[in-house]
C-alpha cells in the first residue's frame, strides 16, 4: 500500500481530487467509484471547482456509490444518493442517468445487489474507488463481523457506526439500522483504490489496517491484498 502523508485535511482532498482529475483526462469515460460520509466532502469541492474552470469534464463519466442507508427514501436528506447530489452531481457536468447509488428502498436485496454488482462489470469495472474507513475499521457498510460478504448486499449497521453517525441525524433512534453496501469482494474489483482517512479518531483502523494481520474484525485489512492501494491520510490518522 503506497502512503500519501499530508499536512492537513486541504491537502488531502487537493491529492485525492488530482488523483480523480488525472484519471478523468486519461479516461474520460472512466467509472467512478464514490463514497459518502465527511472525508471526501473537501475533495468533492476541488472537483466541483476543477469542472467549473473547465479542467476536467464528468460528461462521459459513469459512476457507482458503495453504499446506502436502509430503508432510506433518495430524498431524504440523509440519504447518500441526496448526499451525492447536493456534494457532487448538481454542480458538475455529469449525466444523473449514469449515476449509481444502491437503492435504499429494494424489496428484493439479493436481486438488486446481483444487479448491482452486475452492473459494475458491464460497466468494465471501477476504474478508481474512493473510500473512506470507519473508525471500527469498516469499508462501506461492511462491518467488523465473524465473516464478510463478497457482493452488494444489505448489512446491520453496528452500534459504533449508528454512534457514529448519528452526528448528521437529529438524533441517534433517528439512524437507519441498516444499510445496502458494495461487498468487500465489489470493492477488492477495482482497479485502483484510493482511501483517504483523517484526524486521530481514525488512527486505531488505519494502524490495524496497516498491521501485518487480514481479519473480518478490521474489514480495511482486506485492501493488503489489493495490489493498487493509495492511502492519503494526515499525520494523525497515521501516527495518533
Ligand atoms: C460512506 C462509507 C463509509 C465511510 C466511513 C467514514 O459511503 O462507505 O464507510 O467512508 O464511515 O465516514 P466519515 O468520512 O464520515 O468519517
Amino acid at each position: 500500500m503506497k502512503i500519501i502523508v499530508c499536512e492537513n485535511y486541504e491537502e488531502i482532498s487537493q491529492e485525492a481530487a488530482k488523483l480523480v482529475a488525472d484519471l478523468m483526462t486519461a479516461k474520460p469515460d472512466c467509472v467512478l467509484g464514490l463514497a459518502t460520509g465527511s472525508t471526501p466532502v473537501g475533495m468533492y469541492k476541488k472537483l466541483v471547482e476543477m469542472n467549473k474552470k473547465g479542467e476536467i469534464s464528468f460528461e462521459k463519466v459513469t459512476s457507482y456509490n458503495l453504499d446506502e442507508y436502509y430503508p432510506i427514501e433518495p430524498t431524504h436528506d440523509q440519504s447518500y444518493r441526496y448526499f451525492m447530489n447536493q456534494n457532487l452531481f448538481d454542480h458538475v457536468n455529469i449525466d444523473k442517468s449514469k449515476t449509481f447509488v444502491p437503492n435504499g428502498l429494494t424489496k428484493d436485496p439479493a436481486k438488486e445487489g446481483a444487479a448491482y454488482d452486475a452492473a459494475i462489470d458491464a460497466a468494465g469495472g471501477i476504474d478508481l474507488q474512493i473510500l473512506g474507513i470507519g473508525q471500527n475499521g469498516h469499508i462501506g457498510f461492511n462491518e467488523p463481523d465473524d465473516a464478510l460478504i463478497a457482493g452488494t448486499h444489505i448489512t446491520s449497521l453496528t452500534e459504533n457506526t449508528i454512534e457514529a453517525n448519528s452526528r448528521f441525524f437529529a438524533s441517534k433512534a433517528d439512524v437507519p439500522t441498516q444499510a445496502f453496501t458494495m461487498g468487500m469482494g465489489s470493492i477488492m474489483k477495482a482497479k485502483k483504490i484510493v482511501l483517504l482517512a483523517n484526524g486521530t479518531n481514525k488512527h486505531a483502523a488505519v494502524a490495524q489496517m496497516l498491521d501485518d494481520k487480514i481479519t473480518t474484525s478490521c474489514p480495511a485489512t482486506f485492501l493488503k491484498l489489493h495490489k493498487d492501494v493509495i492511502l492519503i491520510c494526515d499525520k494523525a490518522a497515521l501516527n495518533g
